[in-house]
């Protein structure tokens, strides 16, 4: 099968297309002949080991995991011992957070894992959504009905997701977007939409359960005048100076949690949960360019710009 590659961490440039032998499907497992996947934030990092302590988990010296891409879509081909979640034909999308593979034209994952049927008959490319909604729902899931979240950088994977999430869970959300993306904070639902560059985002004289930080571009002290006194400030990335990791560790010890970075957990339930809100039409992707697999190396030259509006798809078949 065709795959891009790489054996070495580094720029985009070191992904190669190459050929690997089709993977069988081990007991409890389906094979899924791809049809789309994504390039996000995910891979580009993974592919440079950033943050360098990922490599403990990804491989120290050599990346353990050659073929990138968390997201994919496509359609059930064969069937391992003891499957009956799936028939040969079903068309399905899902997360393959641990080993990834997306990158491929045929990739195994267990059967009872992260994978849905397809809502309806929504194409391949409009299902492949996963990532960043994922990261979105670790914050998503601190709200409740009726609760106040703001989300800065509500216009990248993780930002669009994390507005349609919030909205989900009945909160009232305030999206801070740049002037190009105010019609489609508005689209997804927001209840107010604040231009970056137009106004200052802190000076809104509004108080918030949550400010998530879903864009890595802000930090607790700049946000913590839209905080009530009990509220939290979420973040994606480790901040400043790596001042998220630190301050969500010395709010940890205080038992407060007032700065949290919150790891998503439980991949298979939110792939099902996900496949819900699609269904009654509460989330929808939102979609930037298209890339075949064939021009892998651009699509994460792309993506590493950190100026994608949503999702950056990757058609493989
Ligand atoms: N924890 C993890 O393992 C993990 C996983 C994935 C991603 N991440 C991190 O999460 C963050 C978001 O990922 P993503 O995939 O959602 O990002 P993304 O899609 O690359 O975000 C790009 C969007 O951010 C907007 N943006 C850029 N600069 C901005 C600024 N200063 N203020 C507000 N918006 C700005 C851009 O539009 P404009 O420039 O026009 O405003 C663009 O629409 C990244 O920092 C990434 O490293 C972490």
């Amino acid at each position: 099968m065709k795959a891009a590659v790489t054996d070495r961490y580094g720029p985009p440039e070191v992904l190669k297309l190459g050929r690997l032998p089709r993977p069988l499907p081990e007991k409890g497992e389906v094979r899924v002949k791809i049809h789309a996947s994504t390039v996000g934030r995910t891979d580009t990092a993974t592919l440079r080991a950033h943050p360098f302590f990922a490599r403990a988990m990804t491989g120290t010296f050599r990346p353990k995991i050659k073929t990138l891409g968390m997201d994919f879509a496509g359609i059930v081909d064969l069937l391992g011992e003891d499957v009956s979640d799936f028939d040969i034909g079903d068309r399905v999308f899902g997360l393959s957070p641990d080993t990834f593979g997306g990158h491929a034209e045929y990739l195994c994952v267990p059967a009872k894992g992260a994978i849905a049927r397809i809502p309806g008959d929504l194409p391949f490319h409009q299902t492949v959504v996963g990532e960043g909604a994922w990261y979105a729902e670790g914050t998503a899931k601190l709200l409740s009905e009726g609760m106040r979240c703001l989300v800065y950088g509500a216009s990248g994977a993780i930002g669009t997701a994390a507005v349609q999430l919030a909205k989900a869970r009945g909160a009232y959300v305030v999206a801070v977007v740049g002037t190009r993306h105010v019609a489609l904070s508005k689209r997804l639902g927001a209840d107010r939409v604040v231009n970056y560059e137009a106004e200052d985002f802190t000076a809104i004289r509004e108080k918030f359960d949550v400010v998530f930080d879903a864009v890595g571009k802000t930090s607790f002290f700049h946000c913590r005048p839209l905080l009530k006194a009990d509220g939290i400030f979420a973040a994606t990335d480790l901040g400043p100076g790596w001042s998220n990791i630190l301050l969500s560790a010395w709010f940890g010890l205080t038992g407060s949690k007032r700065v949290q970075i919150p790891f998503p957990k439980d991949a298979p339930g939110f792939v099902r949960h996900l496949a819900k809100l699609m269904t009654t039409g509460q989330f929808q992707g939102v979609f930037d360019r298209r890339y075949p697999l064939d021009d892998i190396v651009e699509a994460f030259q792309y993506v590493e710009k950190g100026q994608k509006t949503g999702i950056v798809v990757l058609n493989v078949t």
